[in-house]
């Protein structure tokens, strides 16, 4: 699947859901770049200028990310399926997501688009702080960590990414507006878009994922267990 949407909809946070609900491989782009930034090795001349207009808001180049998720195309063929999340973000994006697919010999089950108002979105990503060590999101309302500064998984040091200040999540706003709609198209066109009203809790907002994907794509829903008589007694 992929997972489409808006700068701070919720992406991450279902993605590591639906990973412990199937066991699929999540790969984030966005992951990715933060991995460059924090990486001992230098990065090159162009990741350094990729990875400062990443902090502005903007997009990356459609070449820098193909290349970087062509180093992962071992992904795509993962026993459990995989989760791409904030890849494609653009239409030759997808045009290229389709050929390495055909290429695999892989169907992508669906392009899921999580959905929310700008208010709802400004609002998480304002509030998100990260963890440094495993990159789990927290947030200062809705999921405050149990101990000031510090991730509720692993302990580390939690952080404000650079894009998630308000000069910056406008820029993306702004990026997301022009790039979707050709990308949604995309995706309806060839009948795999999946829509999921993305408001709500993670846990609400995963029931409804569930409920499309488990319609559609024949993921097994829960089972639910088998009542014994006695219990009906
Ligand atoms: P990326 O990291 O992918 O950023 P993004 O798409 O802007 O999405 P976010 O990670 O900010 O949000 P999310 O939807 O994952 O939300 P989350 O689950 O964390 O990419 C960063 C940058 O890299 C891009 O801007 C671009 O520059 C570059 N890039 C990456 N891929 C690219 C590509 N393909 N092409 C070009 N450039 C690319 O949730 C947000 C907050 O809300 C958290 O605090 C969370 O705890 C909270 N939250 C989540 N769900 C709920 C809920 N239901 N209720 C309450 N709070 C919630
Ligand atoms: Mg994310």
């Amino acid at each position: 699947m992929v997972l489409l949407g808006p700068p701070g909809v919720g992406k991450g946070t279902q993605a590591a859901l639906i990973e412990a609900a199937i066991d699929a491989c999540h790969l984030s782009t966005g992951d990715l770049f933060r991995a460059a930034a924090a990486s001992h090795v230098p990065p090159s001349p162009a990741m350094q200028a990729a990875l400062a207009g990443i902090a502005r808001g903007e997009l990356a180049s459609d070449g820098m990310v193909i290349a970087l998720l062509r180093e992962r195309v071992h992904c795509l063929t993962c026993p459990h399926g995989f989760l791409l999340d904030g890849f494609p973000r653009t239409a030759p994006q997808a045009t290229v997501l389709e050929a390495l697919l055909d290429e695999a010999s892989v169907a992508l089950d669906g392009a899921v688009y999580l959905q929310a108002p700008d208010a709802v979105i400004i609002e998480r990503l304002s509030g998100r702080r990260v963890c440094r060590t495993c990159r789990r999101s927290h947030h200062l309302d809705h999921h405050p960590p149990c101990r000031s500064g510090c991730c509720d998984a692993c302990g580390g040091q939690l952080y404000q990414r650079d894009d998630d200040v308000p000069a910056a999540i406008a820029v993306r706003l702004a990026h997301y507006a022009r790039t979707t709609p050709a990308l949604l198209a995309f995706y309806q066109q060839r009948g795999l878009l999946r829509t999921v009203d993305a408001t709500g809790t993670p846990h609400d907002v995963f029931a409804r994922a569930e409920t499309t994907i488990g319609w559609r794509l024949g993921v097994q829903p829960p089972v639910t267990p088998a009542r014994h008589p006695a219990q009906d007694a």
